[in-house]
């Protein structure tokens, strides 16, 4: 049986978003067919519209998803039909060099579903980041559902699924922060403000949000900046320095991933210090750096692909700390929306009056 559902679909580079019927196959081996509740709306999303992530259109967008598990495949075992799931993008295989040698979050062969959805003319679907929640039902790899509290808002902890949770890591897992330590965050969209969050999180006791637009700022206060820089107005570097007795951070995470903004975070942090992008650039994008002052500054440049998480081990934990008061999930739920409202959410991202619109299906 093949189900007949509404999804939010983008057919060609820079093309609206448009409301599509789309055909979902029943869930084969490995993979589990999912009810969607709520899905959030990441910058990611916009970089697929923007043909930034690759040219395979037409795309079934969004993938910050809470949903409910319907129906799973002949073999799967890990979650049934009921089960209350946050979906992730890396579902890691087991096998591969990475998972082999212990460190399954840099696994090099994450699974998504074998069968394709398709528009009604037989078109196949690229699914963002293999989920595709901007739909009624989805088709996944079983590995990418995490099976968490159904008694968490869906809007709040399906955010974990990426922006919140690539953020989070960015600080956590990634950049190692420490008790004592002293951050910045360049860019405090989703993932930024989650980065700020993750550092008050593990004790940093400095926490520099930089962003050129002040209502941004505001939020990063709310979720643990202990300062705030305009990098509209003033020199980040400078600044960052100022405020960390003259030498920069200790942690400088850039998560909005562009050549000008890496090369602030290159220059903000003290030396043998860390440099964490979590924001991710586009293929036309290159950067020139001084080599002696790449050696000559020491530490390390690290990626974060999906904060380095485990959503296995990291998506429970975090919702207990949320249940617990401790990590404010719900900050980051700015707007609910419906399906028929993402083109809008777009424009919001630009405007920074939004953290994270999430779309109730
Ligand atoms: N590594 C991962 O696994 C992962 C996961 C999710 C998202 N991302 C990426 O993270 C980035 C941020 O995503 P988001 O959803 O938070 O986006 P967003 O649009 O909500 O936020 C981006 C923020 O960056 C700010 N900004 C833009 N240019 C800036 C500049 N030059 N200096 C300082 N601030 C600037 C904007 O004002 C905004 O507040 C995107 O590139 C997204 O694709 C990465
Ligand atoms: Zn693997
Ligand atoms: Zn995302």
């Amino acid at each position: 049986m093949v189900h007949k559902v509404k999804g939010a679909v983008v057919r060609s580079k820079n093309a609206p978003v448009t409301l599509e019927t789309i055909l979902v196959p029943e869930p084969g081996p490995g993979e589990a067919l999912v009810d969607i509740l709520t899905c959030g709306v990441c910058h990611t999303d916009l970089h697929y519209k923007q043909g930034a992530i690759n040219d395979e259109f037409p795309f079934l967008l969004g993938h910050e998803a809470t949903g409910v598990v319907s129906a799973v495949g002949p073999d799967v075992t890990e979650v049934a039909p009921g089960d209350r799931v946050v979906l992730n993008w890396r579902a890691v295989c087991g096998e591969c060099r990475a998972c082999r040698r212990g460190e399954p979050q840099y696994c090099f062969n994450t699974h998504n579903a074998t069968q394709k959805m398709t528009l009604e003319d037989g078109t196949e679907l690229s699914a963002a980041l293999g989920i595709g929640a901007f739909a009624e039902k989805t088709l996944v790899a079983a590995g990418q559902c995490t099976k968490v509290d159904p008694d968490a808002d869906p809007a709040a902890i399906g955010l974990l699924g990426c922006g919140v949770m690539a953020g989070l890591g960015a600080a956590i897992n990634t950049g190692n922060v420490k008790r004592g330590d002293s951050v910045a965050v360049i860019g405090c969209g989703g993932v930024g403000v989650a980065a700020v969050a993750g550092a008050a999180l593990a004790g940093a006791t400095t926490v520099i949000a930089v962003d050129i637009d002040a209502k941004k700022l505001e939020r990063a206060k709310e979720l643990g900046a202990t300062h705030t820089v305009d990098s509209s107005a003033v020199d980040p570097v400078e600044a960052i320095r100022e405020l960390t007795g003259g030498f920069g951070a200790d942690v400088v995470i850039d998560a909005v991933g562009r050549p000008e903004t890496y090369r602030q975070a290159f220059y903000a942090r003290d030396l043998a210090g860390t440099v964490v992008l979590v924001g991710v650039p586009s293929p036309d994008m290159t950067l020139e750096l001084p080599l002696l002052d790449v050696f000559g500054r020491g530490g390390s440049l690290k990626s974060s692909w999906y904060g380095d998480c485990l959503p296995s081990r990291d998506f429970p934990m975090l919702i207990d700390l949320y249940r617990q008061g401790r990590l404010d999930l719900d900050a980051f739920v700015t707007e609910r929306i419906t399906i028929n409202d993402i083109e809008a959410a777009f424009e919001k991202m630009h405007s920074g009056a939004v953290l994270r619109s999430v779309v109730e299906l």
